[in-house]
């Protein structure tokens, strides 16, 4: 950091150790005020810190950042869709992400594909159509969609138990040995409770579709939003959710690429060319921020300081053509 110039650097993205497992080589203490007032003096006048963490050494960042005049901008939670610990008794199923700026720059407005936001979550999706022919004219073109949905749903749903009869512990066909054993387990005695408490009303389309009025302006309003959201995509929300894109992990605390191309989109400065914005990342790991920068195209540099997540990392980039984020050990 200290060979880099003052206010380089547009975004400066960590995902810094927890520090609270001990004796592992990804747990290194680090000076943590001499850490963020470098990040200060490297940012631009209205760059952006977007940073990982959890429990007491990430609230501890949070007041060293506020105590260093960073303006909190927002936290969002990941939600990752699996549990990453399985031995703890509340399952953890999200990270916390927090976003301040050095000036007063706002977050970007950000639109997220429709089907990407839905998570393929079918029964959303069904949701959206069925409000949609609630309120057309002409719905056989719905009714094929909705159609195609239902039974999609249902052959997921056939497909499921189909799984649940052949378990690949018993063929013995096992490539994720322990995952197996988690999921023949949840299948069998349920789930641990989880860091995020999901509450659906059952039923609650049935219920909607039956009292649905062609007439009322709330549903027509409601119908122009799922319109305008399938065409145009969702606002990005404080909620991420996105699965694990990479299943040959090189490091343990892996994030996927999507995820940081998310978040990145939310704080980039969308006035200067995309070829000109500079990303950091100080903690690189793995190196799934340069790639998610290197996708954006932007220019990025990178740290690791440890030897061989530096050489699986820069590997990794090496094959990203053309090459562009900068790497230091
Ligand atoms: C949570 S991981 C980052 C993972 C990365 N986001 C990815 O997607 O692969 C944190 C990284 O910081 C490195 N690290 C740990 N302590 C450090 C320290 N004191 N100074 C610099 N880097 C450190 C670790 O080697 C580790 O690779």
């Amino acid at each position: 950091m200290k060979r880099l110039p003052d206010e380089i650097i547009d975004v400066i993205c960590i995902d810094p150790p927890y520090l609270y497992l001990k004796n592992q080589k990804l747990e290194r203490p680090f000076d943590e005020h001499k850490f963020f007032s470098e990040c200060r003096r490297l940012l631009t006048k209205n760059g952006f810190i977007v940073m990982f963490g959890r429990g007491e050494s990430f609230y501890r960042w949070n007041t060293i950042l506020s105590d260093l005049k960073f303006t909190f901008k927002e936290e969002i939670i990941w939600n990752k869709s699996h549990c990453t610990s399985p031995l703890m008794n509340l399952s953890r199923v999200h990270e916390t992400i927090s976003i301040f700026c050095k000036g007063k720059a706002g977050i970007n407005k950000v639109k997220v594909p429709y089907l990407e936001m839905k998570s393929n979550d079918i029964d959303s999706i069904i949701g959206d159509v069925k409000r949609l022919k609630g309120i057309l004219k002409n719905t056989k073109s719905l009714d094929s969609v909705l159609d195609f949905l239902e039974s999609r749903k249902r052959n997921d749903f056939k497909a499921n138990k189909t799984m649940d009869n052949k378990s690949s512990l018993r063929t013995g066909k096992c490539n994720e040995g322990d995952r197996c054993v988690t999921v023949v387990n949840s299948l069998v005695n349920g789930y641990n409770e989880k860091s995020i408490i999901q509450y659906q009303k059952t039923n609650t389309f049935t219920k909607h579709s039956a009292t649905i009025n062609i007439n009322s302006s709330g549903d027509t309003d409601r119908c122009v939003k799922v319109i305008n959201s399938i065409s145009k995509g969702l606002n990005e929300k404080t909620i991420i959710k996105q699965v694990r894109d990479h299943y040959s992990a090189i490091h343990p605390t892996q994030k996927p690429v999507r995820l940081l191309e998310r978040l990145l989109a939310l704080v980039i400065p969308e006035s200067k060319p995309r070829e000109e914005i500079v990303v950091a990342d100080f903690f690189g790991g793995s190196m799934s921020c340069m790639e998610a920068v290197h996708n954006m195209e932007m220019k990025g540099i990178a740290c690791e300081i440890d030897q061989e997540y530096f050489e699986k990392g820069k590997e990794r980039i090496n094959k990203l053509q053309p090459l562009q984020p900068e790497l230091f050990r």
